[in-house]
């Protein structure tokens, strides 16, 4: 079977595609999958880049959707020939946070699902929403929960909240699709006039062009009528935090996600005190989030943005795509 390796120290030039030896049958409370598709994520970049080191011959990849080729004994919740979508931790299946680092990621700490087929335990997996296809489903185990466990499980996001989502990759389309479906208001920023454009036909209530509008924060008040936004999913990180800080409002809560402009930085600690907001770091989320959120998603309706598709062989391609920062929404290989 074909799979993508990256060898030491990393760079999109270390991708190579490869020929190894197929998986054989699963064990007990194994399943074997044929993975049809992956999605990129900041993270996965950052592991094919060198920027986080792994194992040398890592098959990257955390995100991975397919069919269910074969199940070993005692598999009771999967059949031959359902599609599945992988777990971001795959040790974390239900109950609060557990795990703080990326050992066990696909992708980072264990092998990853740039590859055509994969045996692993059945908790590895869910059901894929009903109706989508592979792609659609690969984009959901990093970006899609990390929205849907920012908003839904830890915001407790409501009908007549107002969210604020910053620019325009995989976590921040969700999250306004998510907030959108659920009747909430939605501001969004871009550094781009034409993907604000794009934001408002998805449903965005109001648009802030970060880049002429630095001060941003203080739109956003102005937009909420001096009241500030219930709902903020932070990830920019240092550079975005301060002005996050001025458009939360009082009681509010930020889930603190992204690091797209850096690892660390001051934060207004006096000013984040006198907003009394929630100031909440969130790694993905759990199986059995995973599983809530392909409910909600069936029962909503909602569909990902996918910007462009690559082939596997053509990762490197995708890479340089993502990298560019001219894609709307989610970046997808097919395998
Ligand atoms: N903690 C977690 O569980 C978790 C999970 C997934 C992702 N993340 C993190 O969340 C971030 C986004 O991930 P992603 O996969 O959605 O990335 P992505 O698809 O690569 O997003 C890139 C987009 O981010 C926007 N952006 C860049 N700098 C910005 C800034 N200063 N202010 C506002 N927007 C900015 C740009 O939008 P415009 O082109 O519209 O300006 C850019 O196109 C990354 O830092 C990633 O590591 C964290």
């Amino acid at each position: 079977m074909n799979v993508i390796s990256l060898a030491q120290p990393g760079g999109l030039d270390q991708l190579h595609l490869q020929e190894r030896d197929a998986p054989g049958e699963p064990g007990p409370g194994e399943v074997r999958v044929r993975l049809h598709a992956s999605s990129l994520n900041f993270h996965d970049y950052g592991v094919v880049s060198g920027a986080m080191p792994t194992a040398d011959g890592r098959i990257p990849m955390s995100d991975g959707a397919g069919v269910v080729e074969a199940i070993g004994k005692d598999v009771e919740e999967f059949r031959v020939g359902d599609s599945v979508v992988s777990t971001f931790f795959p040790t974390w299946l239900t109950g609060p946070a557990e795990v703080g680092d990326f050992t066990t990621v696909p992708g980072d700490g264990v092998e990853g699902y740039a590859r055509e087929q994969v045996i692993r335990p059945a908790t590895w997996f869910t059901h894929a929403p009903r109706g989508y296809s592979h792609a659609q489903a690969a984009t959901l185990t990093t970006a899609g929960l990390t929205a849907w466990r920012a908003l839904v499980v830890e915001g407790g996001l409501k009908a007549g909240d107002s969210v604020l989502v910053l620019g325009t990759g995989g976590v921040s389309i969700f999250a306004l699709q998510f907030a959108k479906a659920m009747g909430a208001t939605v501001i969004a920023t871009s550094s781009s006039d034409e993907k604000l454009a794009r934001l408002a036909a998805l449903g965005a209530d109001h648009t802030i062009n970060y880049r002429t509008t630095p001060a941003w924060g203080a739109e956003v008040k102005s937009l909420t009528d001096g009241r500030g936004v219930d709902h903020i999913v932070e990830v920019g990180g240092p550079a975005t935090l301060v002005q996050s800080i001025d458009a939360i409002r009082i009681g509010g809560h930020i889930s603190l996600i992204g690091v797209l402009t850096g690892r660390g930085g001051d934060i207004p600690t006096a000013k984040l005190m006198a907003r009394q907001a929630r100031l909440q770091g969130i790694i993905v989320g759990s199986r059995a989030h995973q599983q809530a959120m392909i409910r909600g998603i069936e029962a909503l309706g909602i569909e990902p943005v996918i910007d462009h598709h690559f082939a596997l062989e053509n990762i490197a391609d995708a890479f340089r795509h993502q990298e560019s920062q001219q894609h709307f929404g989610k970046i997808c290989l097919d395998i």
